[in-house]
């Protein structure tokens, strides 16, 4: 999708179903512009790996070490909860370590929706 695209999409809220639908291939590639210099779908690295992790509650990634923040937060994590995180992460969960923030809406919900998909 072209930049006016996505600005577009932000600038409507990303309320048609048509657009949204796009969203997973588009999604993959902002994952893998922001967030997989810490992250893969299917292994530890700097961050937990992420399949399965949307509907699951926080910090249960095997293997993976969490800060006691998120392994106690009791967020479960959906579209909501990971739209907060990824905007600001300290503010979700004080005392966590991932240090991260994105500021653009219709990045964090391409990314979220990509995620939605990675069962
Ligand atoms: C600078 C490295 C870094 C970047 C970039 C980063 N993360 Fe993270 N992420 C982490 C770390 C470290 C944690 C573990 C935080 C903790 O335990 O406090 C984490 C945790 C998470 C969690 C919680 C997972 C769980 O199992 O509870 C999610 C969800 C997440 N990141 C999503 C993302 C997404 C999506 C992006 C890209 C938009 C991203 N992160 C970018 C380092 C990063």
């Amino acid at each position: 999708m072209t930049r006016i695209g996505w600005s577009l999409l932000a600038a409507i809220g990303w309320s048609a179903p048509a657009l949204a639908q796009e969203a997973p291939g588009d999604g993959r590639a902002l994952y893998e512009q922001h967030c997989a210099g810490c992250h893969a779908i299917d292994a530890n690295r700097v961050g937990p790996a992420h399949r399965g992790v949307f509907g699951r509650k926080a910090g249960l990634a095997p293997g993976f070490r969490y800060s006691d923040a998120v392994k106690r937060s009791g967020v479960v994590w959906d579209a909501k909860s990971l739209d907060a995180w990824l905007a600001d992460p300290e503010r979700l969960i004080p005392g966590q370590k991932m240090y991260a923030e994105f500021e653009d809406p219709a990045v964090r919900r391409a990314i979220i929706e990509f995620l939605r998909t990675q069962r």
